[in-house]
């Protein structure tokens, strides 16, 4: 399975913060948004990832996270020339998808919760049709909104509705097999004027494709769109991490407990960090002590 980062868009619900720079590189406490999806997708397992973003933004990101060889993974970046919408990353994404399945992940969600990495490692295993989630939210107005029956078999999905058919929004995290990109082609814009993922997701509900993961209450979804979202994801990540001792989005973490780093790459990458509680938390890492530590 390969990855996509959409870290796009325009951000005009946090200007002025994002008039000269990419909402995803805001931070959220201590780390840029962005670590949060590439730590999403390197949970997966997934370690082929395509960085997609604006002409003005991309070299913001090129010179952040580099080719990942530092982290043991493969990125690799794509220009999406306006924010046409969410479906137009696979698109842009051809190429770089080949034959594979391919895992979508939005630039600006946070996804923190118990056992969440072996959920979406289990997810990455897809090999037929795409698996969504649902996730419980008191108002899933702003989202694309699913409604399942007793037998959690979907029964729609909507954009944004008006009127809400249940209380679980769609995150900003996505499976799907190789058809994606063929359907994403034929995918025409919405009255909004945005090619929807949605669409792409109603699509394999006309096949019976669709697998729907719902999401008890041990998992956080925080979306980072609003100033007030932003400093809640903040103060969310400030706390766990606080309390646990333990690192939320930690890319270095994850490619060193993955094992695809060593120790001595571990210490290489803290280095740099020393200053800060960052760093010595990879220092402690690599030390035996929190060898223990399960992700
Ligand atoms: P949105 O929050 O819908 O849009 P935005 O980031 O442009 O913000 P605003 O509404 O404040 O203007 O986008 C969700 C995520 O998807 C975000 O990470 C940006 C990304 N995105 C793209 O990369 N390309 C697109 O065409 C769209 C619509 C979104």
């Amino acid at each position: 399975m390969k990855g996509i980062i959409l870290a796009g868009g325009t951000g005009t619900r946090l200007y002025p913060l994002t008039k000269s720079i990419s909402k995803q590189m805001l931070p959220v406490y201590d780390k840029p948004m962005i670590y949060y999806p590439l730590s999403v997708l390197m949970l997966a397992g997934i370690r082929e990832i395509l960085i997609i973003s604006t002409p003005r933004d991309i070299a913001g990101f090129l010179s952040l996270l580099g080719n990942g060889q530092k982290l043991g993974i493969k990125l690799e970046y794509a220009i999406q020339e306006e924010p046409n919408g969410l479906a137009e990353a696979f698109t842009i994404g051809e190429s770089f998808i080949g034959d594979s399945p391919v895992a979508l992940v939005l630039g600006d969600n946070v996804f923190y919760g118990s056992d969440f990495g072996n959920r979406v490692k289990e997810s990455a295993e897809l090999t037929k049709g795409c698996t969504i989630f649902g996730c419980h939210v008191a108002d899933p107005r702003a989202y694309g909104v699913v409604e399942v029956d007793e037998d959690m078999n979907i029964v729609s999905i909507e954009e944004k509705p008006e009127h809400p058919k249940s209380s679980y929004a769609v995150p900003g995290l996505y499976f799907f097999d190789n058809q994606v990109v063929e359907i994403a082609k034929n995918v025409k814009p919405s009255e909004r004027g945005e090619k929807e993922i949605t669409a792409v997701i109603e699509e394999y509900l006309r096949k019976g494709e669709v697998n729907v993961n719902l999401m008890g209450r041990g998992l956080a979804w925080l979306d980072t769109g609003t100033h007030e979202a932003l400093l809640e994801a903040s103060n969310f990540v400030e706390a766990i991490q606080k309390r646990q001792g333990l690192y939320v989005a930690c890319i270095e973490e994850i490619a060193f407990r993955r094992g695809y780093i060593s120790h001595a790459q571990l210490l290489e990458l803290a280095e740099p960090l020393i200053k800060t509680d960052y760093g010595k938390y990879l220092v402690d890492i690599a030390s035996e002590k929190m060898l223990q530590t399960k992700i």
